[in-house]
């Protein structure tokens, strides 16, 4: 397929991780970064993707793709500038949490739309992503899902999925690295070397998953039971973590953010203004 036009509206952290997966991508024509500010200038950004930086809205008019990855809260000025700037025939791409389709669609009633759940490690290609899709051409769909795909595993998926999805897998990174990091504070409590225990950390738990995934078909209690002896070191560390109320802990903490995207959601529809 023949390479297109990005441009990502927002230079913060997901614009960071999407850009720099897609600045070698041979789909894309060219990528460009459309900035209201300098901030990003301290977040280590290299210089080749920062060369990709422009502050003009009118860099929208020479998009095929436009990825909006703005705060809820700046769904609708970023809306109402590809409205103004973009062709009708540009494919809009949000990664914003909580603006569903029917609110992007009020404002740009022509456009094809792509509702999508990314996360952080899109930077590696390893994101599970979700998606919807709304009047969006085959050519273009299938364009479009072609990028979403160099950012790792994308599954379409009906629209009302995206606000757990954002809770579980949007944020998922931010608990995972919690949860590692107290193993890490833990070792360190126990006298291992803090570089050594990192290490340790993350491998363990990449090791962790990519067993579990050689064996699908496996419940994860039962990969876990092979792990475990009775009287043993690893039922001690689960006796704490259920007498703990640990899994209860874990779902609280996911419906909160599950709560927070659907409020993000009603917070946003009452400030993006229809054409
Ligand atoms: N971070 C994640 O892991 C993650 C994962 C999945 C989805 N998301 C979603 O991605 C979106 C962005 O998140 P983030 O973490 O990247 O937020 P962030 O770091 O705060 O970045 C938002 C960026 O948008 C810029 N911006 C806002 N309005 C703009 C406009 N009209 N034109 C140009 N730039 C504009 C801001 O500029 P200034 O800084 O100059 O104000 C900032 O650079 C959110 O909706 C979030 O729900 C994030």
């Amino acid at each position: 397929m023949k390479p297109m036009n990005l441009v990502i509206i927002g230079s913060g952290n997901l614009a960071h991780a999407l850009g720099s997966r897609w600045l070698h991508s041979e789909r894309i024509a060219t990528l460009s970064i459309l900035a209201r500010s300098q901030k990003f200038l301290s977040q280590n950004w290299d210089a080749d993707l920062q060369s990709r930086v422009t502050y003009d809205p009118k860099i929208l008019s020479t998009a095929h793709l436009i990825v909006l990855a703005v705060k809820p809260k700046d769904a609708s000025t970023a809306l109402h500038q590809v409205a103004e700037h973009a062709s009708d025939s540009a494919v809009v791409l949000s990664v914003i949490a909580g603006i569903s389709i029917a609110q992007m669609r009020s404002v740009l009633p022509k456009s094809g739309i792509i509702r999508t759940m990314p996360n952080i490690c899109s930077e590696i290609g390893r994101s599970v992503t979700g998606y919807s899709v709304n009047g969006v051409l085959p050519v273009d769909r299938e364009y479009a899902c072609q990028v979403l795909g160099e950012l790792g595993d994308a599954v379409e998926t009906p629209e009302s999925w995206l606000d757990p999805m954002t809770a579980l897998f949007g944020s998922g990174p931010a608990y995972v690295l919690e949860f590692i990091g107290n193993i890490i504070n833990t070792a360190v409590t126990l006298g291992l070397d803090s570089d050594i225990a990192r290490q340790l950390a993350l491998r363990m738990v990449v090791g962790t998953s990519e067993l579990a995934l050689t064996e699908p078909a496996l419940a994860l209690g039962d990969l876990q039971s092979r792990v475990v002896s009775p009287g043993g070191t690893t039922e001690a560390m689960l006796h704490v973590l259920h007498t703990s109320r640990w899994p209860d802990i874990m779902e609280s903490a996911l419906k909160a953010a599950g709560s927070r995207a659907v409020q993000l959601g009603r917070e946003a529809a009452a400030a993006v203004k229809p054409q």
